[in-house]
């Protein structure tokens, strides 16, 4: 478990605002040209970042596409220095507005609030077997799995009911747009989802598939609308923006720049972004544009994504058209590595597991709540911009639902793995049909 330096230690005010004051003024002058600096108004933030020197802002650069290819990180990119951090932020439009609270959704019904009921009437909406773009990481009955309670359950709001899924509706609302779904693997998941969720009504020539790579693309001819995936995990230029080839031993990010993503995903009429696990695997390396010498600052991986989240907020906030756009924000995909946290005194994982747990609120190590509120910090500003699919209580009650052992690994099996199946459990995506199934349910009901 990590630990983050981020809240722990309380200084007074009074010599913050003075050390606050001497960076500003150190800064200003360091970085006249790209930095807008400005103390921020609002008192609350002086009190949540505890980072000296958080006077300086650095507003991401939004205007054209990035042209040089020898600027474009990849996974061999090095820094050519560290330093720690330094306390730059990024500044987003929205930061300054302050706009407070989540305006009054028309429903007052929560429909993320709820829980599992075992329903094999109406779930799964589709057979694994019969979505020919169905991934081996996912396809867990294919792989093996024998007990397809997984398969069965569907989500109950407590106050309502969410709206029954219905493919030629969900197609008519695609007509002639483009659905892009951008983030990580689980965010991946989701969309392969979608696509076995749609596929089933189109003739198999009037539909395609691009090839894999950094945007894939499912086409369906009648509609003239597609369902694409961008590869972006950290939202930001990285240099983990390969699907296949990536590093991770060594992140480096761009926090001030969503460009090269942005030109990709900026013409999608609905787009679904997620971001979070790649931020879990400890500190990380920022690049600012503004440093042309390979001159990295090292963060913790908290820091870096609320960075990285200010870089997307500030696109969303000046570009996005609520009227012309519409723009989802799925909150974090809890992962069930540890089953003493359901089943205290055992040893295991999400291996074996075959229900849901059914203590309602529970919530394990795998959701971190700092994330949490600062995710939600953030989407506050961007409400009238941002709905958020709030996927994390629900799933949390799945330990079920992952692939365990039952999918295709990469890396061939040793045989002290083999005869130890927790130890290779993959306890982090889930299986399909399955839960992300019914994520895209709830996106269907607020599109
Ligand atoms: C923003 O990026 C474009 C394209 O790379 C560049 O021409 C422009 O100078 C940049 N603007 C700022 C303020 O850095
Ligand atoms: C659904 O579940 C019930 C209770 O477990 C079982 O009796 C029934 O056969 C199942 N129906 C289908 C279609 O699987
Ligand atoms: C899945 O397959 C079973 C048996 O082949 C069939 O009865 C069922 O209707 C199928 N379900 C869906 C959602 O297509
Ligand atoms: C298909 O959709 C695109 C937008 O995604 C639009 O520009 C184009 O005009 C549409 N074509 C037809 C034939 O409707
Ligand atoms: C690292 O420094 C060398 C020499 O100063 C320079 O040529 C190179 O471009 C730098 N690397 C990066 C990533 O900027
Ligand atoms: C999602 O729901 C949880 C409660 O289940 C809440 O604590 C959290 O703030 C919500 N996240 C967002 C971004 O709204």
């Amino acid at each position: 478990m990590q630990s983050w330096k981020w809240n722990r230690k309380k200084p007074p005010v009074f010599p913050l605002l003075v050390l606050i004051l001497l960076f500003f003024i150190a800064f200003s002058t360091l970085h006249s040209e790209h930095i807008i600096q400005r103390i921020h108004e609002n008192p609350d933030h002086v009190h949540n970042h505890q980072e000296v020197s958080s006077a300086t802002f650095v507003k991401p650069n939004l205007s054209g596409h990035l042209k040089q290819a020898a600027e474009v990180l990849d996974r061999f990119s090095r820094c050519n220095s560290t330093v720690e951090y330094n306390g730059r932020k990024v500044a987003w439009l929205g930061d300054s507005q302050h706009s407070g609270h989540w305006s009054a959704r028309p429903e007052s019904c929560d429909v993320f609030s709820g829980k599992w009921v075992f329903d094999n009437v109406s779930h799964p909406l589709y057979n694994e077997s019969d979505c020919p773009y169905m991934s081996d990481q996912l396809a867990c009955h294919k792989h093996g799995r024998s007990d397809l309670g997984y398969q069965y359950w569907r989500w109950q709001p407590h106050n309502c009911n969410l709206k029954r899924w219905n493919v030629k509706e969900m197609w008519e609302k695609l007509r002639g747009k483009r659905l892009m779904f951008v983030g990580d693997s689980l965010n991946r998941g989701q969309w392969i989802s979608m696509v076995c969720l749609l596929q089933s009504v189109i003739p198999a020539d009037k539909r395609s598939m691009s090839p894999n790579a950094h945007l894939t693309i499912f086409r369906a001819e009648e509609y003239n609308a597609t369902v694409e995936f961008l590869w972006a995990p950290l939202l930001v230029e990285s240099n983990s923006d390969d699907p296949v080839n990536h590093r991770l031993d060594e992140r480096i990010i761009r926090p001030d720049t969503v460009l090269r993503h942005a030109s990709l995903w900026e013409n999608a009429d609905i787009l679904v972004f997620n971001t979070y696990l790649w931020w879990r695997q400890g500190p990380v390396k920022l690049l600012w544009t503004a440093e042309e010498n390979g001159a990295c600052e090292e963060l913790d991986g908290h820091g870096a994504m609320e960075l990285a989240m200010g870089a997307w907020a500030d696109w969303v906030s000046s570009k996005v058209d609520p009227l012309m756009k519409r723009v989802f924000f799925v909150t974090m995909s809890p992962t069930h590595l540890w089953s003493r946290e359901w089943k205290p005194g055992s040893k295991g994982n999400c291996y074996g597991e075959k229900d849901p747990i059914d203590l309602e609120g529970y919530w394990g190590s795998g959701s971190d709540l700092p994330t949490m509120s600062t995710v939600e910090k953030i989407l506050r500003h961007l409400n009238s911009k941002v709905s958020v699919i709030n996927i994390t209580q629900l799933s949390e009650y799945r330990k079920d639902g992952h692939p365990s052992i039952f999918r295709k690994f990469w890396e061939p099996l040793r045989p002290e793995q083999l005869s130890n199946p927790p130890s290779y459990s993959d306890c982090i995506h889930w299986c399909l049909p399955g839960v992300p199934d019914v994520w895209n349910e709830l996106l269907f009901h607020f599109l």
